[in-house]
């Protein structure tokens, strides 16, 4: 019998509920994210949002409409969006105006009738005022950030609720259309590809941009401000970037975006998304940002930073954990790939990047915490989540060795492509395709905070 793990158990726990409620996956019922229990509504299934934003750089205010488009899983007489932007001034369901009441972090909106189970309804919420950021002790600023020139959305991991109404739920992926409207001669960029030429009246320019590919609201992005911008089109896909003039200059992005796609595409298949890209705006966060299709990088970034957050388009944006506590998920596998790129282009070798990390004596604070559940205010831990993530890769790639492996970083991004999955998920498909019990070494690489054995090979 396969010993139990904490990732099985979690499974079966799954299974248990499901027979309890017979409730489809996704459905109702699901418990809500480990951290951050705020976040997300379960009663509904959002398709699609459209984002109407009107913003003047000068004053920093946003005149906004948001239009979810959602199918109800049940009956719902009332229902509840993340949200903490600026004040609502009208909430329309179906075209009929709907009561709303906002507190904490949610708007919660009563339609005039109910939304009928299977139904698809739009909820039109209009808003208008200046986003703030939210400045946490652990995570840092994120949220809608305010520059000189304009502003950059950086959502993760809740931050979409600063600026639009949404089921903050990484389950529910949605399409989007980004309508923005600036004065005429800034610039305003998103996720996605330009959808038709900016439209231009009275002073005001209109620019959509859309992202046709299911998306976490975490990954959604809007630039806005004074850009430079270069368009190529490499191996058929096009390649958007950008960068604040006002700013250093910078070289590096455009051409090391399509170098990290093209060496990444061939290791991990297909590049999920329709177009590719990079901004650059000096925003001071201390971050950069794999928002889907087009990352957002706080800094001209070095080529390594390229290759993580174009990495994630593949690990973390197309397949993206089910909840937060699987974050080695993303920052495990986009570190790897920093790995496997430097030893490619002469730096060391993989092997020798784990070695010197393994050589920290079992007492150091290094081996603290679990790196399968870091906790919500360690989850960006380098050493736990970010090291240790590509270290357990590592270890999972000497026990079964390099055909299984990149094998299996292909299957899983092609299996889990626009979806979500969780460690168990991975550990199913790694002992499915090598034929190897992993359980053990999952247990010991991701749900022990002590320096795990090194295993056999
Ligand atoms: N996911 C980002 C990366 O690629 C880090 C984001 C950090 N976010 C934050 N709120 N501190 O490494
Ligand atoms: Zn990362």
């Amino acid at each position: 019998m396969m010993r139990r793990t904490r990732a099985t158990a979690a499974a079966s726990a799954a299974a248990v509920l499901l027979l309890l409620t017979g409730a489809p996956a996704g459905a109702a019922l699901t418990p809500p994210d480990p951290y951050f229990p705020l976040s997300g509504n379960q009663r509904y299934d959002v398709r699609h949002y459209d984002l109407d934003l009107d913003f003047t750089p000068a004053s920093h205010l946003l005149d906004a409409r948001a239009t979810v488009t959602a199918s109800a899983d049940r009956s719902l007489a009332t229902f509840r969006l993340d949200y903490s932007g600026p004040a609502v001034q009208q909430v329309l369901v179906d075209g009929r105006p709907a009561a709303y009441r906002s507190d904490g972090q949610k708007l919660t909106v009563t339609p005039a009738r109910p939304i009928r189970p299977g139904a698809l309804f739009t909820v039109v919420v209009r808003y208008r005022g200046t986003p703030e950021r939210i400045s946490d002790p652990a995570l840092g600023d994120y949220g809608w950030i305010n520059t000189p020139d304009g502003a950059v959305a950086l959502n993760e991991p809740d931050g979409a609720r600063t600026w639009y109404p949404l089921n903050d739920d990484l389950r529910d992926k949605a399409t989007y259309t980004f309508r923005i409207t600036t004065p005429t001669g800034v610039t305003a960029l998103a996720n996605g590809e330009p959808a038709g030429p900016p439209q231009t009246h009275d002073g005001r320019t209109t620019v959509t941009w859309q992202m046709r590919k299911p998306m976490a609201g975490y990954l959604s992005m809007v630039a806005i401000g004074d850009f430079q911008v270069a368009r190529t089109t490499d191996d058929g896909l096009p390649n958007i970037t950008a960068y604040d003039p006002n700013g250093s200059d910078d070289t590096l992005l455009h051409p090391a975006t399509a170098q990290a796609v093209a060496w990444e595409r061939k290791r991990f298949g297909a590049y999920p998304f329709d177009s590719t890209g990079g901004i650059i705006d000096e925003v001071g966060v201390g971050y950069a940002l794999e928002s889907q299709s087009r990352p957002v990088y706080d800094r001209g970034p070095d080529e390594l930073t390229v290759v993580h957050e174009i990495a994630h388009q593949w690990f973390g944006d197309s397949v993206t954990p089910s909840t937060w506590r699987d974050i080695w998920l993303n920052e495990g596998f986009a570190t790897y790939t920093e790995w496997l790129w430097q030893e490619d282009h002469g730096g060391p070798s993989v092997q020798q990047v784990f070695d010197t990390y393994y050589e920290t004596p079992a007492g150091d604070p290094f081996w603290n915490l679990e790196t399968g559940d870091p906790g919500r205010d360690e989850m960006f831990n380098f050493d736990a989540v970010y090291v240790r993530g590509a270290m357990t890769l590592h270890a999972l790639r000497t026990t079964i060795g390099d055909r299984d492996f990149f094998d299996l970083l292909r299957t899983w991004a092609h299996t889990y492509r626009y979806g979500t999955a969780d460690t168990g998920d991975l550990l199913r498909l790694a002992e499915k395709l090598s034929h190897h019990r992993l359980g053990p070494l999952f247990d010991d690489w991701l749900y022990t905070a002590a320096k795990p054995p090194l295993p056999p090979h």
